[in-house]
């Protein structure tokens, strides 16, 4: 695990944009797995911005948002197909039916995630795995658990979880479904690297957990440590945890 310490979020999130350019330059016809969350957000910002300036290309490219909501249509504005829109896909060259997420519509949810499943292996399997930690070390809407599942599936988020969305609903939680549909973590495993982005100091406990503790699927943010190519990046102050940790050791 390579771990990228930045004085801020901003460069933190730079970082991991220069690290999805690089990856666009090197395959042009990247297969690449992108998640939500107000941490994305300047990320996706600064890759605008290399697009815009020549430096970043997804006319080739494939992306599987990570998760879901389930109940909600994708034309909502608390959807994670809006949410992707307004920083990243208004905004860049991929192609839209190269830009999956999720159906949260669809009738049958189980049927939708093995066409999705189905439909990361047709192209060939995820270069690169993009994923953020929500506080409770939840990794797309993989919430911590006695057991995990592999592939894409139905979840039912935790209270806390609802809670950190609520924004995307007027800020009222109880607006936030209770359900979504999340690749699973074998699948965000399976991909051939993994980028974790953190920032804040309201991280720093979980990626303390998640990158210094015991793995354990109760901190599904944990099992990154047993990929063989995870690169995380993060601000100084989501490290501040871990780097007492790494100088006590
Ligand atoms: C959401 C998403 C996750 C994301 C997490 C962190 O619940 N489903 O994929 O990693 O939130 O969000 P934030 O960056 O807002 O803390």
């Amino acid at each position: 695990m390579r771990i990228i310490i930045q004085p801020s979020a901003r460069a933190a999130a730079i970082e991991a944009a220069a690290l999805i350019a690089a990856a666009l330059d090197a395959k042009p016809d990247l297969v690449i797995g992108l998640p939500t969350g107000r941490t994305a957000v300047p990320m996706y910002r600064a890759l605008a911005a290399l697009h815009r300036a020549g430096r970043a290309s997804f006319r080739d490219a494939t992306s599987f948002n990570l998760d879901e909501f389930i109940g909600i249509p994708a034309t909502h504005p608390g959807s994670y197909r809006s949410f992707m829109t307004r920083p990243l896909f208004r905004h860049v060259d991929l192609p839209a039916e190269r830009a999956y997420v999720l159906n949260g519509l669809a009738r049958q949810p189980r049927d939708a995630a093995a066409a999705f499943e189905a439909a990361i292996e047709t192209a060939g399997g995820l270069d690169i795995a993009v994923v953020g930690l929500g506080a409770n070390g939840h990794i797309g809407f993989n919430e911590p658990s006695r057991a995990l599942s592999a592939r894409t599936h139905v979840v039912k988020l935790h209270a806390s979880t609802r809670r950190a969305n609520a924004a995307l609903f007027g800020g009222d939680w109880h607006r936030v479904p209770t359900s979504a549909l999340s690749m699973g973590m074998a699948t965000i495993l399976g991909a051939r690297r993994v980028v974790l982005l953190a920032t804040g100091r309201h991280k720093a406990a979980i990626v303390t957990r998640a990158l210094g503790g015991a793995i354990t699927t109760r901190v599904p943010g944990s099992l990154l440590q047993t990929h063989p190519n995870c690169v995380v990046v993060l601000d100084r102050e989501a490290a501040r945890g871990l780097a007492a940790r790494i100088s006590r050791a």
